[in-house]
């Protein structure tokens, strides 16, 4: 199949993207074909123009006082990410990435010896290495489930997991992996979770930008994500949606100025909404910055961009499957933009290399970033392409033209 990749089709209940005017105000679009979205997307313009002003404010007035006449735009990220995910905005933390919010929720929960985490194959390198760290420092019983068929985590061994775990169980979710274009079943693992009265922690820093989530329907007490990737926003900015009614299982490790008061010579106190997760510092900027990056991702539409970015995956896997030498490596189950492939006879990391020099931005991923996911199927490391709403046909040709020169070098 080749889609028309200037437009998606709209249906009447989604609207196309518009592909010409996202590349008219994404500047980088126009020296390189980029496809690693999925490593930190291309911002547009406005968000880029957010950072700087927010920086010459803070050049002319200081930092604080720049801060104060940002408090709109602050006030409108927690009201954006949460509109986005279908929250409250009092539900939404902001952190400067994504592991450091899975980190400051993973101490929040002060597990150790009799707590059990159950973690997927699709689990984020940081995230494997800080459950293995709880494993071989707290005693935490570490369970690292299987996969089903289509490459998804298997639900049935799920079940069981959490039958023999037992209520209060931490589960370690992710929708999409950093290593593949799988897309987890995250609200039939909500619904498991749910009946087995586990914790059910969602690391969606692949997903929020590209697929449409509604923590209600997902089940989570915590999602997780950045604003670099799918969100177009600038680099060291995240946030966590934490539910409110899982709010008191969270005991920050460090409480902080920025979401505890110091009420009396021995006495303190933790204020209540997710804000208690939080540090008082701060990159500013980098937030004003995601703000615009938030208000496009909900003007654009999610699911018109979730629909658009689907498309694109499916293009460019059939597309590249057809070139001799070039093994698809997502597994079955990937409804989303992330394509992973290896071609024969090169490293991954040499044909990412060769890529850039062609001006085509890819990445290589090591075994050592997925070794319950890559090592675990003998892949010693793939090239991963992450479009996003910028790409255009012309992309994608230079791509696959370099591609097949690349398969043939070999043969
Ligand atoms: C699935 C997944 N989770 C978590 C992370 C970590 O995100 P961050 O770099 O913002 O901490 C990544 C980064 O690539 C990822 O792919």
């Amino acid at each position: 199949m080749t889609i028309d990749l200037s437009t998606s089709a709209a249906d009447g209940v989604a609207t196309a993207i518009d592909v010409a005017a996202e590349r008219e105000r994404t500047v980088g679009t126009r020296r390189r074909h980029y496809f690693n979205a999925a490593g930190a997307g291309l911002p547009s313009d406005a968000v880029v123009e957010a950072v700087i002003d927010h920086l010459r404010t803070e050049q002319h007035v200081g930092g604080y006082e720049a801060a104060n006449r940002a408090a709109p735009a602050l006030d409108g990220v927690y009201a954006d990410a949460a509109s986005l995910l279908n929250a409250q905005p009092d539900e939404i933390a902001l952190f400067d990435s994504a592991t450091t919010g899975l980190r400051v929720v993973f101490d929040a929960l002060r597990l150790g010896r009799g707590d059990t985490v159950i973690a997927p194959r699709s689990s984020y390198v940081s995230q494997a290495l800080r459950l293995l760290s709880l494993r071989d420092y707290d005693g935490v019983e570490l369970v690292v489930l299987p996969n089903g068929a289509d490459g998804a985590l298997d639900l049935d061994a799920l079940d069981e997991a959490l039958h023999a775990a037992g209520p209060g169980a931490v589960l370690s979710a992710v929708h999409v992996p950093t290593s593949s274009g799988l897309v987890e079943p995250i609200e039939e693992i909500g619904r498991i979770a749910r009946a087995h009265g586990a914790r059910y922690i969602l690391d969606a820093t692949q997903s929020v930008g590209q697929i449409c989530i509604d923590v209600d329907r997902v089940g989570c007490d915590v999602l997780v994500t950045t604003g670099r990737k799918f969100l177009r926003g600038p680099r060291g900015t995240g946030f966590a949606f934490l539910r409110r009614s899982f709010l008191d299982q969270l005991a920050p490790w460090a409480p902080d100025v920025r979401g505890s008061d110091w009420t009396g010579f021995d006495e303190w106190m933790m204020s209540s909404p997710a804000r208690k997760l939080e540090t008082w510092e701060s990159s500013v900027a980098g937030r004003v910055g995601l703000g615009v990056a938030l208000r496009e991702a909900l003007e654009r539409g999610l699911p018109a961009t979730e629909r658009h970015l689907v498309d694109l995956g499916v293009d460019l896997r059939d597309r590249l499957a057809g070139i001799t030498g070039v093994e698809i490596a997502d597994p079955p189950r990937s409804p989303s933009s992330i394509v992973t492939f290896t071609v024969a006879g090169h490293a991954p990391r040499d044909i990412a290399a060769a890529l850039r020099e062609r001006r085509i931005d890819s990445i290589a991923i090591p075994a050592g970033h997925a070794q319950w996911d890559l090592g675990d199927r003998g892949l010693p490391g793939v090239v991963r392409l992450s479009p996003h709403v910028y790409n255009d046909e012309t992309d994608a040709t230079a791509l696959l033209d370099a591609v097949a020169d690349l398969a043939r070098q070999v043969r």
